[in-house]
């Protein structure tokens, strides 16, 4: 059965491992996409992005239809914003409870070294599904720390 990889990104960088990780899955890919675009000026992001995360903000998404009965394995990646997913993928998680209910579920995180509580967080929004281990990928700016050997590994993980 094939697999699905959905993200979110703004930067790039999350996409550029959602790329990766499709690849070597050979998976389908979909973007999570939100109707109104975020700021521009990184600053002025980050402190919007604390602003939405504290009070639990849901942004509205582009209309997507996913056929959950493609999938058996759904990966879902987020860049971590104030130490969990960002606003955009809880809005996705909230309205997809319903198709990812049964399936595996493996998340990944890219970050600047500051995780917080996105594993906690996504294992709470996920409870009807089989959640894999959740992957963090390390970036220093738009610079790969994390090696792709650990994408590799956590791959690997994934059929056992
Ligand atoms: C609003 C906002 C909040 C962030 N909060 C965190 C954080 O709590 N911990 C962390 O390690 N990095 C944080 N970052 C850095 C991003 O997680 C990191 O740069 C990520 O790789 C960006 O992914 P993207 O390029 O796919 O958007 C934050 C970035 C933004 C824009």
């Amino acid at each position: 059965m094939k697999s699905l990889v959905i993200y979110y990104s703004v930067g790039g960088n999350t996409r550029a491992v959602a790329e990766k990780i499709a690849d070597r899955l050979s998976a389908d890919i979909l973007e999570i996409k939100t109707v109104k675009n975020y700021p521009d000026d990184y600053d002025v992001l980050v402190s919007l992005g604390k602003k939405e995360v504290e009070s639990g903000y849901l942004p509205q998404l582009r209309p997507v239809s996913v056929d959950y009965e493609k999938y058996e394995c759904v990966v879902i990646g987020t860049p971590v914003w104030w130490y969990t997913f960002a606003p955009a993928v809880h809005t996705f998680l909230t309205q997809n409870a319903e198709g990812l209910k049964g399936k595996k579920v493996y998340p990944f995180a890219t970050n600047g070294g500051w995780l917080g509580h996105t594993p906690s967080d996504f294992r709470r929004a996920l409870k009807k599904c089989t959640v894999g281990q959740v992957l963090s990928v390390k970036f220093d700016g738009d610079k790969q720390i994390t090696p792709n050997l650990a994408i590799d590994d956590w791959i690997g993980e994934m059929g056992e």
